[in-house]
Formats: structure tokens, C-alpha cells, sequence
């Protein structure tokens, strides 16, 4: 049976891409690929619209987020992490684990960052004596685990003013949802090869400002592998300092050709577009969504799994009768959603399977007088239609 991979993360691996990375091996220190690596910065700088030379290391998200930290700080710098989920609580718990001093501005499960908080914070920590304030701040861009995508356009000109570095994880947003590295003036923005990329897990890349570089020189955070500095001076020869991932290499270069073909533009529209017609279609069958309608994200849809239905067996049904994977929750949320990951290779007609999946689910566990499959799909093909005379 065909499968439908609608988690978010590991996403669906275009054809082309699989197909390139079975290209034979190649001399990572010759001509061949140094065309290679020029290839894939290009693209990388495209998809983080940065001036910035991108760095790419062999290594999940959460590698790229330690690159992020043990490269900006030393002990004992305060740290303020903006929590607003597991992924948000996983990076304060890399800065703590390299001795920084963090402190938690959290906001509960489905809101975004409290931006008066984070204003108030900020505003307060300027009254001590530079030596002593914030270094960092650290931020979740679309945190997987609840489907929220928070304002860093709004978050970052705050620590501008203040001063701080602000650390951006984009793990499963960049390329999705726009993030203009260069425009909001971030220091580190940093994602994985298996979201928005279209590639198998196994890259982690990071943009770096001018500042981050500098911070990089003077940072006191034990640090060998994920040294940025050495992936720096091999970059002015085109070269990594250790061996390369080939063949992710390989997929990335195509994937990001195909990032290109389509437009960064038109590839955040039709994530706009899947998120919609998502949240549509789950509506419709009654279920509530736990993020925040203002900051629902267009890469991952968290639903509130109603009391009276069984999630294992939710889920298992979707992925035995239609073939469609779909997400649990994380840590506390892990008994009471599901998420439906729509990014990357996807398009219009993935959603209306996993939603006509979802509604066969619950009709399955017989809610007598609620909506089905259909009403579900018809809500989203309602969603798609608006877009297409909006387009028209
Ligand atoms: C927002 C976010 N950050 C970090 C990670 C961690 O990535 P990895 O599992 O590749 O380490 C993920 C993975 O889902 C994520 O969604």
C-alpha cells in the first residue's frame, strides 16, 4: 500500500532527490566538489536569505543547536529562553548542559512568546550592569511539539535594542515560513536536512552574523567537532574540515534546486495554504486545534484528541486502513494530541488524505452524529478553492 508520511519530521524525500544521492563517491577534497559545496551555500544562502555563508555539519537539528550554543557562549553567561514547547525547553537544556545561566520566560502549551513579557525582561535586564546581562536569547521559530509558529519578526528588533544574541531554532520552519536572516538582523538561525529541505535526517546548517563570528572567536564553551571556526577556514577552500555527507550533500544540491524552481514566495504561500486547509478540515470534524489561531503554524497542526477517543488506536487505524502516518504528542501533551505534519514534498492532495484518514479514524470509533470523512475534506477543498480565486 502506498504510505503517506504526514509527520513533521522526517518529511517525504522527493524522487530527485533520492535518485542524487545515489551518485558514486568523489574526493571531498578535489574540484568536483568544491562545485558541490559552492552549489549547496548558494542555495542555503537563498532559502536563509542571508549574505552569510551558511554552515553545514553532519549532525540532527539538535547538533546544529548545540553548534549554536557552543559557539556563542562561555560559562556562566544568563541566558533568557523563550519556552514555548519541547523544543523550546530542549534548547535551554543544551545551554544549561554548557554551564550558562538560564532563565525561562514560558508561555503555556499552544501560545506563542508573551511579547510584553519578553519586552518587560529585556527592559529590566538593561538596568544591570552590562558585564551581567543577557547574552542570549533563545528561540523556538515554529515549535513542532504544539503547532505554534512565534513572532521572531516582533521578538527580534526587541533584543536588537537590548543587545543580546539572538539564537533562532528554524529546525522545522526554514524554507517553509519565512524567516529573513539578513532583513531581521538574527545572529544564529539554525535547521535540519529532514523538514522543510526534503532531504533524509542527518544535516544540521546554521547561519551566522557577522556578530555570531565574533562571538565564535571569544566563546569559552568546550567545543571540538562542532567548532564552527574550523568549517570556517575550510569554507575559504571550498572544503569541510572533516569528511563531508556525500550523498546528503548530494540531495540537498537537489533539493535545493527544487526550492528554487518553485520560489521561496510561492513555497511559503503553499505552506500557508496546507495549514489552512488543514485546521479547515480538522474543524470540521469537530475536533479543536490547541494552538493559538494567530500563531497556528503552516508547517504542523497539534488537534486535541477528544477524551472519548482512543489516540493509539486513532492512529493506528489512520496508518493501517489509509496508510497515513500521523504524529503523537510530546512529553506531557503525549496522551492528549496528535500532529499532522505538513511540510516539505507535500501539496494539497496529502492533506485531503490524511484528513479524510483522521475523519475514517474517528467514524471507526463510532461518534454517533459527528462529522466524517467528507465533511472534513469538503472543508479543506473550501480552503483551496478561496486560494485558487484569490490566485485567479
Ligand atoms: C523545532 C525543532 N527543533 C529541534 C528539533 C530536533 O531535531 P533533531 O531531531 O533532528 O535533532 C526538531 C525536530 O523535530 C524540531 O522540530
Amino acid at each position: 500500500m502506498k504510505s503517506h508520511l504526514m509527520l513533521p519530521g522526517p518529511t517525504p524525500v522527493p524522487e530527485r532527490v533520492l535518485s542524487a544521492m545515489s551518485r558514486p563517491m568523489i574526493n571531498h577534497r578535489g574540484e568536483e566538489f568544491a562545485g558541490l559545496f559552492r552549489e549547496v551555500t548558494a542555495g542555503l544562502q537563498y532559502v536563509f536569505q542571508t549574505e552569510e555563508e551558511p554552515v553545514v555539519l553532519p549532525a540532527a537539528g539538535t547538533g546544529g543547536l548545540e553548534a549554536a550554543v557552543v559557539n556563542t557562549l562561555s560559562p556562566g553567561d544568563r541566558v533568557l529562553a523563550l519556552v514555548t514547547g519541547a523544543f523550546g525547553e530542549r534548547f535551554a537544556a543544551i545551554a544549561r548542559a554548557f554551564g550558562a545561566q538560564v532563565e525561562v520566560l514560558a508561555a503555556p502549551a499552544g501560545r506563542a512568546v508573551d511579547l510584553e513579557a519578553l519586552r518587560a525582561w529585556l527592559e529590566q535586564d538593561l538596568e544591570r550592569p552590562a558585564a551581567e546581562r543577557f547574552r542570549a536569547v533563545l528561540a523556538t521559530h515554529n515549535e513542532t511539539s504544539t503547532g505554534v509558529t512565534n513572532p521572531v519578526e516582533a521578538i527580534a528588533p526587541m533584543v536588537s535594542r537590548h543587545g543580546a544574541l539572538l539564537l533562532v531554532d528554524a529546525v522545522s520552519s526554514l524554507g517553509a515560513i519565512d524567516l529573513p536572516f539578513d532583513r531581521l538582523g538574527l545572529d544564529v538561525v539554525v535547521t535540519g536536512s529532514q523538514k522543510a529541505l526534503m532531504c533524509p535526517p542527518g544535516l544540521a546548517v546554521l547561519a551566522l552574523s557577522q556578530r555570531a563570528w565574533q562571538a565564535a572567536d571569544t566563546a569559552r564553551a568546550p567545543r571540538f567537532y562542532f567548532d564552527l571556526r574550523s568549517y570556517r577556514k575550510g569554507a575559504a577552500k571550498a572544503q569541510t574540515p572533516y569528511t563531508p555527507a556525500l550523498s546528503l550533500l548530494y540531495g540537498l544540491r537537489e533539493s535545493l534546486a527544487m526550492i528554487r524552481e518553485e520560489g521561496l514566495e510561492e513555497g511559503f504561500r503553499r505552506h500557508a495554504l496546507l495549514g489552512r486547509m488543514t485546521r479547515a478540515g480538522i474543524q470540521a470534524l469537530g475536533l479543536d486545534l490547541l494552538a493559538d489561531a494567530r500563531h497556528a503554524s503552516a508547517t504542523v497542526t497539534a488537534v486535541v484528541s477528544p477524551t472519548s477517543i482512543d489516540l493509539k488506536e486513532l492512529r493506528r487505524h489512520a496508518r493501517v486502513v489509509s496508510g497515513v502516518t500521523l504524529a503523537g504528542g510530546q512529553g506531557d501533551l503525549a496522551d492528549s494530541i496528535f500532529r499532522i505534519g505538513h511540510l516539505g514534498h507535500v501539496g494539497p492532495a496529502d492533506v485531503l488524505v490524511a484528513l479524510a484518514a483522521v475523519g475514517d479514524a474517528l467514524t471507526a470509533q463510532g461518534r454517533a452524529g459527528a462529522a466524517g470523512p467528507d465533511q472534513a475534506v469538503a472543508a479543506a477543498v473550501r480552503v483551496l478553492n478561496e486560494e485558487r480565486g484569490r490566485k485567479a
